[in-house]
């Protein structure tokens, strides 16, 4: 089920969303531009922080949550959160870094992935309003890893086929084990 912004004031109501996992076919689709910028947006972008904050992530991007609209929020801990909508990155560092990953959609699988060390964005705020950064650090990779989710790809889609499986594998793994507590 892919949720529309028309349908955020009831649902919103529980400032707790779903977070969407592996499987869920909003994952794997093209986020479509925000196109109003209202307070239902307002809502969900303080919904989704407070989603993240509490499953300890850096990064939540809509479609993680069955909104398959081009938006993110990122609060790296730095003091800052960051909304995105509609980005777009306008340049990439060629210099490229390596480190570990997660994804609150594939919870319990960890894996190396490559990424372009710096980024410069550009994006709207929510209230629709332009602005430019450039990123470097986790910053930056969470922006990519963010990114991705809108064009739906997922970390494990940039390993290369045997991680893949191997990632899948663990996933539905722990899936199962879950299931079967519940
Ligand atoms: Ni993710």
């Amino acid at each position: 089920m892919t949720l529309t912004l028309a349908a955020v004031p009831r649902y919103y109501e529980r400032t707790m969303l779903d977070i969407y996992t592996l499987g869920e076919e909003v994952l794997t689709e093209k986020a479509k531009p925000v196109k109003t910028f209202d307070s239902a947006l307002a809502l969900l972008v303080d919904a989704m922080f407070e989603t993240m904050a509490e499953a300890d992530g850096v990064g939540l991007a809509a479609p993680q949550v069955g909104v398959s609209e081009r938006l993110f929020v990122i609060d790296v801990r730095d003091g800052k959160r960051w909304v995105f909508i509609n980005p777009e990155i306008i340049a990439t560092s060629e210099e490229c870094v390596t480190a570990e990953e997660g994804c609150l959609s594939i919870p319990g699988v960890f894996s190396e992935v490559t990424r372009a060390a710096r980024v410069t964005v550009q994006a709207l705020n929510v209230k629709g309003r332009p602005f430019t950064v450039e990123a470097e650090g986790l910053f930056a990779r969470a922006i990519q890893h963010e990114l991705d989710h809108l064009n739906g790809v997922l970390f494990i889609d940039r390993l290369d086929k045997d991680e893949h499986d191997r990632a899948v594998q663990a996933f539905n793994r722990r899936n199962r084990k879950r299931r079967t507590r519940a």
